[in-house]
């Protein structure tokens, strides 16, 4: 277990190329563009998150986008003070594409630049055929924007290490991060070792196991013996995976709570109890094979 320096939903660790993330990050996946994306995103950033995962698959960059803006014209924070993540489409790989995406995406999350922009799927069923290929040139583009101040820091999502090996063979700037499901039951510890061996953070999608994690007895007992919430204990041990979270919820309470979890720490015994959670029998789902994907 790494030995957690993280106080606050502004601590942040550094990236490889001396950018700093911070610990926790807002997740926007499954909420719907408009209102819903707009309050939640702009309660997150009201009660502390300074982190904001979106992604152009999601279809809330601009509900996401408003609410960054309009928070940033409040005064209580910077631009500079926040960290907005998104991802490119399954459908927009290959280098051409790519620089219309960044685009896209810049002008419906209405910013003029992004702190760090992902390959969402390293196999979509698109370029099944030429995906080594369609990611170098997505690549190449991304390079270039960061280069040319448009990205902070560039990244993927969904990579297993042949895909990311494979991304290596033509990379110029090496991947920054690697955004992969992580929640009680599956930890990937050999794909995360693998990620941090190479410099890149990994954060971690589905936290909650997408309201799965809810079921289990075992995080009722963990829970119970910290005197916490299950979502609470399944941030912390997100964290304490070292991983960076990315919990996703539309209710202002809930997203209060979910990152109220530095008060604590999870015991050795009872994050290996986490990790080998029946996460089937929740009814959460796998890390998908990015190579088996239909979309
Ligand atoms: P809601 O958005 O209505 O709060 P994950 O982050 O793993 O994708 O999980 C998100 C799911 O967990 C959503 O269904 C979300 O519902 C629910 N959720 C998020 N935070 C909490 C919480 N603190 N207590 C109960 N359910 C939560």
């Amino acid at each position: 277990m790494e030995k957690l320096n993280v106080t606050s939903l502004s601590s942040t660790y550094t990236l490889i190329n001396g950018v700093n993330i911070p610990c926790i990050g807002f997740g926007t996946w499954q909420t719907p563009d408009g209102v819903v994306a707009y309050e939640s995103v702009l309660a997150a950033l009201k009660c502390g998150y300074r982190h904001i995962d979106t992604a152009t698959a999601y279809g809330n960059e601009e509900s996401v986008g408003k609410a960054i803006n309009d928070f940033l014209k409040s005064g209580e924070a910077k631009r500079s003070d926040l960290f907005i993540t998104t991802k490119l489409h399954n459908k927009d790989h290959g280098y051409e594409a790519t620089k219309n995406a960044i685009e896209r995406s810049l002008s419906l999350l209405g910013l003029d630049y992004l702190d760090l922009y992902l390959i969402h799927w390293p196999n979509p069923i698109f370029f099944r055929d030429n995906w080594a290929k369609a990611n170098a040139g997505s690549w190449k583009a991304m390079e270039e924007a960061y280069e040319a101040g448009k990205i902070r820091a560039i990244g993927l999502s969904n990579f297993f290490e042949r895909h990311i090996d494979k991304l290596m063979e033509t990379a110029k700037i090496p991947p920054m991060v690697n955004q992969i499901k992580i929640c009680p039951g599956i930890a990937q510890p050999e794909l995360v070792k693998f990620c941090k061996d190479r410099n890149m953070e990994v954060e971690g999608y589905s936290p909650l196991g997408t309201g799965g994690s809810f079921k289990s007895e075992v995080l009722k007992k963990i829970a119970q013996k910290y005197g916490k919430s299950i979502a609470q204990v399944c941030v912390r041990w997100s964290l304490q995976q070292g991983a960076i979270p990315l919990p996703k919820s539309v209710n202002p309470e809930r997203i209060a709570q979910n990152s109220q979890v530095f008060d604590f720490s999870l015991e050795n015994e009872d994050c290996k109890a986490i990790a080998e959670i029946n996460y089937a029998e929740l009814g959460i789902t796998p890390q998908r094979n990015p190579d088996e994907n239909n979309f």
